[in-house]
């Protein structure tokens, strides 16, 4: 496998650079709200001088840059997003294309959302990239979608690690051809080791299949009926030291799960936005998060409750020195989003998954 890879598009570099400025990914918002403030303020003064001077590519992405600014200001952002990437087929179908292409076209898509959770501080995201049912697709499909897996490797991974990206495969391996998998393992040796984003490839993956290799790997180890719980289950997931996606987008206008992180999406904020997944750009990025922002998740308590453990939150020593982490039990992966404003709705409780123990299964990929 080449380890080089070509360079990277002027697009690409456009926005890396545009978001050069900003601070990494965290779960807890790390700019100052008064240095914020006055970069929109700057910032509006040059969206101005654009408009004067015509320059409208320049007011877009300023424009860009305030609308990032707001959220991070006070919005809550999801700590993890799961995208289901759908409208490809479609989208080809409409340009009198082979469905092929449009799966390319959602290669372009995923490099420009990647470089959105950038921007707006989103530390994870999850794609649906081929499913296990996708194998019933018409074979020159199939075909397309391993070969594209293969090569966006190939062309990508270079950059993203340069980049800070760690990518992990969720989902089956075997069944996958040698070369896909081998492509896959190093991807995932490469990058093991970033921290500025991760995203997971979910690839020959179904929700049901993971159910079954969890009880299978859960029923192997020997326990007894009464020792199993959500947590063990969780624990024998792919995702297992990942936290569940707060927030599902999905495209193309359908409103299903697709067998798509079931178990995991079980307190998901579900968002459906019709555009098709090549088209999906900034704008549609940020209605997504807008509309994450103005929910209220309750995982199935009271507002008071809720209103009375954000408040307790604030009070929380910092996430290194809490009690999880000092008993080593768990990963620390509750931690609030946003504490203040408009976000705290969404953002307070923060994910369930947070006292999962860490327990390696051998053989479950
Ligand atoms: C669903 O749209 C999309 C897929 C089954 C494949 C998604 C793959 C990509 C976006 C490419 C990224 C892949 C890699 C390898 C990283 P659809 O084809 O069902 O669309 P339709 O509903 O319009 O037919």
């Amino acid at each position: 496998m080449k380890r080089s890879s070509p360079p990277m598009s002027a697009t690409m570099s456009a926005t890396l650079r545009a978001a050069g400025g900003l601070p990494l990914a965290t779960t807890k918002r790390t700019i100052g709200e008064s240095m914020a403030k006055r970069r929109i303020k700057t910032l509006f003064s040059a969206i101005s001088s654009a408009i004067d001077g015509g320059a409208r590519a320049a007011e877009q992405e300023r424009r860009a840059e305030v609308a990032k600014l707001r959220f991070i200001e006070g919005r809550a952002v999801p700590r993890h997003i799961a995208v289901i990437m759908d409208g490809n087929g479609r989208w080809a179908t409409e340009r009198h294309m082979p469905r092929s292409m449009g799966h390319r076209a959602g290669v372009e898509a995923l490099r420009r959302v990647v470089q959105l959770c950038d921007d707006y501080h989103v530390p994870m995201m999850s794609v649906y990239a081929f499913s296990t049912e996708n194998w019933g697709r018409p074979q020159d499909e199939v075909d397309a979608l391993m070969g594209l897996m293969w090569e966006t490797i190939r062309s990508d991974v270079d950059r993203l690690h340069k980049n800070g990206v760690r990518l992990r495969h969720i989902g089956r391996l075997n069944g996958l051809a040698p070369d896909v998998q081998e492509a896959i393992q190093w991807m995932m040796d490469l990058t093991r080791e970033n921290t500025k984003l991760e995203l997971n490839v979910c690839f020959n993956y179904g929700g049901r299949a993971e159910i079954v290799d969890a009880v299978r790997a859960i029923v192997a180890s020997g326990v007894t009926p009464e020792t199993i719980d959500e947590d063990m289950i969780s624990c024998h997931l792919y995702t297992r030291d990942l936290p569940d996606p707060d927030l599902i987008i999905r495209t193309g206008g359908e409103m299903r799960l697709s067998n798509y992180l079931i178990w995991q999406a079980a307190y998901a904020e579900y968002y459906s936005s019709p555009r098709l997944w090549p088209d999906f750009d900034h704008d549609d990025f940020v209605a997504a998060l807008d509309a994450f922002s103005a929910r209220k998740r309750r995982f199935g308590k009271t507002d008071a409750q809720i209103a009375q453990e954000a408040q307790e939150s604030q009070n929380l020593p910092p996430p290194a020195q809490t009690a999880q982490q000092a008993t080593g039990l768990a990963e620390q992966t509750s931690q609030p989003y946003a504490t203040d404003g408009a976000g705290a709705s969404a953002g307070a409780e923060g994910s369930l998954s947070g006292s999962r123990a860490k327990t390696a299964v051998e053989g479950v990929h």
